[in-house]
């Protein structure tokens, strides 16, 4: 896991380079029309665990900049729910090893009913791959360890393609902005690098965390997605009990859990948000919790709100995600090697679940 967790920089550049035509996204190679993204009237995003957070980050980059209705579905939800689903809907199938038997049973449903599907795979001539109308793949190379960490990176990577283009094409975004946005995705590899570099502080938030037996992960916007795959990673690998909440929701129930001592992630990478994510900082510190921040270095902090930051490099709200997931993966990787967990084989889990 770690080996693949350090491989995500060249992950990315071999997934996003062949398709950079003078700075802006190019789909020619993989033969995709652009009619596709600009013709369908909402574009609904299937697929399970962390392939389905990559079509969470999907729903708010996409109706963000190209404003297209976006859906996100499990696809063990999706397939026995009669969905309405029909020819002017792009249906994104997202899977790793394009096999997970709920994922390709949704991409039939959806053919069925008529809709286009594109699946974004990682695994070249798989059974995904095969039956899509449209395939793009993810270069991430083998992934082995359960705990999914550089194919998570690559859909997100094509994601933000998919919804660049998208957004250029309707005219939501001028070529020059396209272009701007292009050139940071470009650039993320390097940023990644640094990230990589902040192991210390990392360990020692891992250190703190894996004697507790229950964790938090708050974010608002893109931050929730994010935190909804922090969490997911955390539990798979380390067994320890660990939620992931919109921050505005806690005060809806969950903020009774919090008491002296309760860790909690907080991420606050979304300028545009992040007086409210403050205060809901606020809200988990004063009940006694030890706060782990994930936020840009620019970020003004008052001090007392948090007992940890961990700090990333300047980047826009929008590809925030691409760099919050770092730290994420690394603190359930150390968590769970601090509690002796055999990392890379977790119990109960499979790499590729196959069958129901
Ligand atoms: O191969 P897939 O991407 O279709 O697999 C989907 C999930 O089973 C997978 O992402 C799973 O949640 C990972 N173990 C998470 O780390």
């Amino acid at each position: 896991m770690l080996k693949e967790i350090h491989e995500q920089p060249q992950a990315i550049k071999n997934t996003v380079l062949p398709r950079t035509k003078n700075f802006l996204p190019d789909f020619s190679r993989d033969n995709i029309p652009d009619s596709l993204f600009s013709d369908c009237k909402q574009i609904i995003f299937v697929a399970c665990g962390t392939a389905m957070h990559a079509g969470m980050i999907g729903k708010y980059v996409i109706e963000s900049v190209a404003r297209v209705p976006v859906q996100v579905e499990v696809a063990s939800e999706f397939r026995y729910k009669n969905p309405i689903v029909g020819k002017d809907d792009l249906v994104v199938i997202i899977s790793q090893s394009g096999e997970t038997a709920d994922t390709l049973a949704a991409l039939r449903l959806a053919k069925e009913k008529g809709a286009k599907t594109l699946a974004i795979v990682n695994v070249v001539g798989s059974s995904i791959a095969r039956e899509a109308d449209y395939v793009l793949y993810t270069w991430a190379g083998p992934e082995i360890a359960v705990a999914s960490t550089k194919a998570y990176s690559v859909q997100m990577s094509v994601i933000y393609l998919i919804a660049l283009k998208t957004a250029m094409i309707r005219g939501l975004l001028s070529e020059e902005e396209t272009k701007t946005y292009h050139k940071e995705l470009l650039s993320i590899p390097e940023k990644i690098e640094k990230v990589l570099k902040n192991e210390e502080i990392i360990t020692t938030v891992a250190k703190n965390i894996s004697s507790s037996s229950s964790i938090f992960y708050l974010g608002r916007g893109l931050d929730y997605a994010s935190a909804m795959e922090g969490s997911l990673k955390l539990k798979e690998i380390s067994y320890i009990h660990s939620e992931s909440y919109a921050s505005g929701e806690l005060k809806h129930g969950t903020i009774a859990l919090i008491s002296e001592g309760t860790p909690v992630i907080a991420l606050a990478t979304q300028n545009d948000l992040l007086e409210k994510t403050i205060s809901n900082i606020k809200e988990v510190k004063c009940r006694g919790a030890m706060v782990t921040c994930i936020a840009r270095s620019a970020m003004p902090y008052e001090s007392g709100l948090y007992d940890n930051m961990i700090t990333l490099p300047e980047i826009s709200d929008l590809l925030a995600p691409m760099l919050s997931i770092i730290p994420l993966q690394l603190i359930a990787y150390y968590t769970a090697t601090y509690k002796g967990c055999d990392v890379d084989k977790p119990r109960n889990l499979a790499k590729s679940e196959t069958v129901e």
